[in-house]
């Protein structure tokens, strides 16, 4: 048995096929999604590999501890707390308040076993990617709230809210 962090929970959207992302950003944008996404996260501190960082349009991500690992001894950024190891990671996780995995497929891959939470928004379509989510395997997560099925206006994508804990 691994050793789960109970505060820690990871947040992601993936599609049918698994798929996260392609060329270093996402593959969809599904408004209410990035609003929920905002809510759940403001507040906390956020974890993410370099290559999410670098995607995000604004960083670090407003009102959040952002927390970036890479191997890079010399990679630094202005209000964001930098590690270069899983170890290092986990010893920076806040163990007071909920904190949140933001990604990308690296990090999802190798934080998963520590992970005591998911907020997974399904999105029912495959799509064409570069990175993807580890299966989730049903004997080690169980869901508890799983939301109507929803449509997004603008791009027609149907998606789901899943919350899953640790079985
Ligand atoms: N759909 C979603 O919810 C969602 C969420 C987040 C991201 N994404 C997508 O996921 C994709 C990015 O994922 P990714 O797997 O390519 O990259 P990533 O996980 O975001 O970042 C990988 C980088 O993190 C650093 N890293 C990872 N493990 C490390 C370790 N053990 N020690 C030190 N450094 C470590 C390395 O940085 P260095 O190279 O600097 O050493 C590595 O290149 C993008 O397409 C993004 O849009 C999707």
């Amino acid at each position: 048995m691994q050793n789960i962090i109970p505060n820690l929970s990871l947040i992601v959207a993936v599609a049918q096929n698994w798929a996260i992302g392609k060329d270093n950003q996402l593959l969809w944008h599904i408004s209410d999604d990035l609003k929920r996404f905002k809510a759940l996260t403001t507040g906390h501190s956020v974890i993410m590999g370099r290559k999410t960082f670098e995607s995000l349009p604004k960083k670090p991500l407003p009102n959040r501890q952002n927390i970036v690992i890479t191997s890079s001894p010399d990679f630094e950024y202005e209000g964001v707390v930098v590690v270069n190891s899983i170890d290092q990671l986990i010893e920076t996780i806040p163990t007071d308040q909920e904190t949140f995995l933001i990604g990308g497929a690296l990090l999802y891959s190798q934080l998963l076993p520590y992970v005591a939470k998911m907020y997974v928004t399904k999105v029912y379509k495959d799509f064409d990617a570069d990175a993807f989510f580890p299966e989730i395997k049903e004997q080690e997560f169980r869901a508890i709230n799983i939301s109507p099925r929803q449509t997004d206006e603008k791009s027609g994508l149907q998606y789901e809210y899943i919350d899953y804990v640790r079985v």
